[in-house]
């Protein structure tokens, strides 16, 4: 059994995006930025962005939260995406979910402009991501490809099972396995009979925030399994959704939490503002 280290590749990734970033900065003046959205206390939200941030301000990134209380209207949120998208010195906006019930979602990610759209949220980048064109794609399934590729694995043609369906992880890991030629099933919370799905599958991809819902009976020997999920166990140790311990001993790779696919969203998130502030670099200097 091979462990798929996530945290090397991000610090990898992270010196490639800093390279280029310094490169960038030499060569146009500019400096990629990203803001960052984040609306009421939830604490966990609340972590993730400062880890956002602080990883922003080790590649040398300009970047900015716009940290709003739980009660804010609807009508400010968007006034905020508005100037977002319109301000020059922000390449990536990112709202952080989830929302409070009284905000609409759907409506908020649909007025972040595509080209600053780093999560790959916006109905246009889905379309794009479905019909297998460049575009932005969402950071956590777009790690899990970049950690694959690594360890040179390649899902053409392997039997993959998607378990959760969410817009932000299961459906786009559906999307870019698909687009890599792999067989792809897709299993959520009505589906009868997980374990028939998961043992058929070369590879198992999880990420449904249920502490070890993937068990060693469930996994076939020598499968792939990544594991997508992040939960606080009993004794505040963080977890993913498989239970590591047993199934490791039966699978080829497996990935750690934490160490294997969160690192790599934190570096797919740069990566993804990397790649806007070079498109809108090039935007600027045609319009010249
Ligand atoms: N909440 C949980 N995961 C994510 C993510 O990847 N992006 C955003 N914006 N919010 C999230």
């Amino acid at each position: 059994m091979q462990i798929l280290d996530g945290k090397a590749l991000a610090k990898k990734i992270e010196q490639e995006v800093t390279d280029e970033v310094n490169r960038l900065k030499e060569v146009c003046g500019c400096t990629p930025g990203l803001a960052v959205v984040l609306v009421g206390q939830d604490p966990a939200s609340a972590a993730y962005v400062a880890m956002k941030k602080k990883a922003c301000d080790r590649v040398g990134f300009y970047s900015i939260t716009h940290d709003m209380p739980e009660k804010i209207s609807q009508e400010a949120i968007e006034k905020t995406i508005m100037m977002l998208n319109n301000d020059t010195n922000v390449d990536g906006i990112l709202i952080q979910l989830p929302l409070p019930a009284h905000i609409d979602t759907t409506k908020l990610l649909e007025l972040v402009t595509p080209e600053k759209d780093v999560d790959g949220f916006h109905p246009f980048n889905v379309g794009r991501l479905t019909t297998g064109l460049d575009g932005f794609v969402p950071c956590t399934p777009l790690g899990v490809m970049e950690l694959l590729a690594e360890y040179n694995i390649d899902v053409k043609g392997k039997n993959c099972c998607v378990v959760g369906a969410s817009n932000i992880v299961g459906k786009p890991m559906a999307s870019l396995l698909l687009n890599a030629d792999a067989t792809v099933e897709i299993c959520h919370i009505f589906t009868d009979d997980l374990k028939k799905h998961t043992l058929n599958a070369d590879i198992i991809l999880v990420g449904v925030g249920v502490i070890n819902l993937i068990k060693e009976d469930m996994v076939k020997d020598g499968a792939i399994i990544i594991d997508i999920g992040i939960n606080r166990a009993d004794n505040g140790k963080l977890v993913g959704d498989v239970d590591f311990e047993n199934v490791s001993k039966k699978c080829s790779y497996i990935t750690p939490v934490p160490g294997g696919v969160g690192p790599m969203t934190i570096s797919m998130l740069l990566s993804n503002t990397l790649k806007a502030a070079k498109l809108n670099a090039k935007k600027i200097k045609e319009s010249k």
